[in-house]
């Protein structure tokens, strides 16, 4: 049997050429996106794609153009926390045209509702194809931030995708329990052992705001996520509060940070969003800097 390698040309299909093209044209793309922010968490249920949503809406209250990519295939959540069910995407010009939701542009696979129950049978390289072609295919015109919201875990999925798509850093997703049974410690072992830069560690679920006495109670323990963070060298962004009206909010389609944005949890949204604004910054001024010793001559 021939390997490509015995191949003269490549038979007439380009395959080598279509390759590159496709490569080319993902990093063109992308160049207007400023930072590629992946949410992962060590599994589900941690309030990942909550944090996500959340955190998107702070970031475009702050005046930035957000864009948020539900690449949870298996579980896209994203279209009914916002009450998008019946949004639908339109394809102009062969792209993606992204539908709007309190000014973020929102792509999902629960906007394709027959494709949704079958996301099961997908497997890795057709998933990370999918989430590639939404990312390249899609008219995100240029945006500051584009928040990706992985599908948890630190299995293959989450893997081939957080190294296909050309992200600024990973924030990791954790609740206080997940920070007791170590699974968060995982997903951050697995990216120190790739070239994807981490971001920073957000805590959910982090303390419960009582109402009643107004103070902050740590039922699931106390400072987890900070322990992580200190320990693998990761800034620590943030504790957001378990608060019944995130959840509500979620569930309801309206989130917290539109239906209640003086709230406690809208705030603690708020201060981790300007902190992984500023990480961005720093993560993208290393680069540059990084960039610029390897075209500079050494000067002598
Ligand atoms: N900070 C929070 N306070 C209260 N409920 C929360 C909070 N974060 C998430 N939830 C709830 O927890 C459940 C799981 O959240 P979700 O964002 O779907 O998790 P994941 O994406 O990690 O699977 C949802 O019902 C959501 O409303
Ligand atoms: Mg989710
Ligand atoms: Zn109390």
């Amino acid at each position: 049997m021939k390997t490509y390698e015995d191949l003269e040309g490549d038979g007439g299909s380009n395959i080598i050429g279509q390759v590159v093209q496709l490569g080319e044209k993902l990093r063109s793309r992308l160049d207007k996106i400023k930072h590629k922010v992946a949410l992962m968490s060590g599994k589900g249920g941690v309030g990942k794609s909550t944090v996500a949503l959340n955190l998107s809406l702070a970031l475009a209250k702050t005046g930035a153009k957000v864009g948020l990519l539900d690449a949870d295939i298996y579980g896209p959540s994203i279209p009914l926390m916002l009450g998008m069910k019946d949004a639908a995407m339109q394809v102009e010009d062969n792209k993606l045209q992204p539908p709007e939701s309190n000014g973020i542009k929102v792509v999902s696979f629960g906007f394709f509702a027959e494709q949704e129950h079958q996301a099961a049978i997908y497997r890795g390289p057709i998933i990370s194809g999918i989430v590639k072609q939404f990312l390249v295919d899609t008219n995100w015109s240029d945006l500051d931030y584009l928040i990706v919201d992985l599908p948890p875990g630190t299995g293959d999925i989450p893997l081939t995708l957080a190294q296909t798509i050309p992200i600024t850093g990973i924030l990791v997703v954790t609740t206080p329990q997940e920070v007791a049974s170590s699974v968060a410690v995982k997903a951050i072992g697995m990216f120190d052992k790739l070239n994807v830069p981490m971001l920073g560690v957000v805590e959910n679920m982090s303390y419960f705001e009582c109402s009643k006495c107004n103070e902050k109670h740590y039922i699931f323990g106390n400072g987890g996520a900070e322990k992580i963070s200190e320990k693998h060298n990761i800034p620590f962004l943030g504790a957001i509060p378990l608060n019944s009206g995130i959840m509500e909010g979620s569930d309801l389609g309206k989130p917290v940070m539109i239906t209640q944005p003086d709230s406690p949890s809208a705030e603690a949204f708020t201060v981790t969003a300007k902190n992984i604004a500023a990480q961005c910054s720093i993560v993208a001024a290393k680069l540059q800097e990084e960039m610029q010793a390897e075209t500079t001559p050494p000067a002598n």
